[in-house]
């Protein structure tokens, strides 16, 4: 069962018929959503939006989201230590994934670190599948696609991954502290979760700008390029839903990893002011 999205024009900030006081509820975007709804509803939106995700991701960011993958996985530095078994959770058409082997290709001549791409979602998983396609890495062992929900991971083995890696993704899960002990699971002893994801900008003239860039800007550009303004508006609002940098350092914390002094730089690195943050755990 799934809730309509509000019509074009409905304010989105509240769910028509509120569920019941005693009901267990999750954010869809600015609305509340009876907790079991929530999975639906985000994937009609990545359903939606799949065909023109990435273009939309270009355009909506002007580019930027490139720099910020860029530097979240040359930080990561995969290959450094050799070749690694990488899972990219809610991968998407499969953005990260790309980076990670061509990063420790080019950087250190590995042809051995793999990656699972994993997502709820197979309209995306079909996107990035034929986008793997034109490269040299189709039909090799170094990549593969699964669908599958963050939050429940059973198809894949305890201890298994030196890296677990999620990029603007975590923030659609309805539950985020079971998609962190599933991360758990899954990683080495040892193994590094890394999660990219918008969070709060802290400056307050840099927060107006965006706020004002965000949602007046990138909802036309979704009606205009992929001729949804629904789906935009949502992933505007599910930003803004999305924990702080420390409470979001400590739910990793809690999960069971190890984490840096909660300060930019320890926990977490921020990048364009915190438009996006990159936060680190390793198992321990
Ligand atoms: C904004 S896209 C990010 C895709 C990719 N990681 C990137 O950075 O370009 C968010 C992705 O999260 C996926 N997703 C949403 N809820 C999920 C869940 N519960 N489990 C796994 N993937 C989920 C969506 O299907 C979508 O592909």
């Amino acid at each position: 069962m799934s809730a309509p999205p509000p019509p074009p024009g409905q304010p989105p900030s509240s769910s028509s018929t509120p569920p019941p006081a005693d009901a267990r509820t999750a954010s869809f975007g600015f609305r509340t959503v009876p907790e079991d709804m929530k999975e639906s509803l985000v994937k009609q939106v990545f359903n939606s939006v799949a065909s023109k995700y990435d273009l939309m991701n270009d355009a909506s960011s002007m580019g930027v989201h490139r720099l910020w993958k860029d530097d979240f996985v040359s930080k990561l530095d995969p290959g450094r230590k050799g070749p690694l078994r990488c899972i990219d959770v809610a991968g998407g058409t499969g953005d990260i994934a790309l980076r990670i082997l061509d990063h420790a290709r080019e950087k250190y001549a590995d042809r051995e670190t793999t990656v699972e791409v994993s997502d709820i979602n197979a309209e995306m998983l079909k996107e990035g599948y034929k986008r793997f396609k034109k490269t040299m890495y189709h039909n090799t062992p170094q990549v593969s696609f699964h669908e599958a929900n963050a939050q429940e991971m059973s198809a894949f083995k305890d201890n298994t991954y030196d890296l677990y890696t999620i990029a603007f993704g975590i923030r659609n899960c309805t539950s985020i502290p079971d998609v962190l002990s599933e991360a758990y699971r899954v990683l080495k002893p040892g193994g590094t979760f890394a999660c990219l994801e918008f969070s709060k900008v802290n400056n307050p003239i840099l927060s107006t700008l965006y706020d004002q860039y965000s949602f007046s800007v990138i909802p036309l550009m979704g009606t205009i390029l992929a001729g949804d303004r629904d789906s935009y508006q949502y992933l505007v609002e599910s930003i803004r839903k999305f924990p702080p940098q420390p409470t979001f350092a400590q739910m990793i914390r809690d999960a069971g990893f190890k984490t840096g002094p909660d300060v930019d730089g320890g926990a977490w690195t921020d990048q364009w002011g915190g438009i996006a943050c990159v936060h680190t755990g390793v198992k321990i």
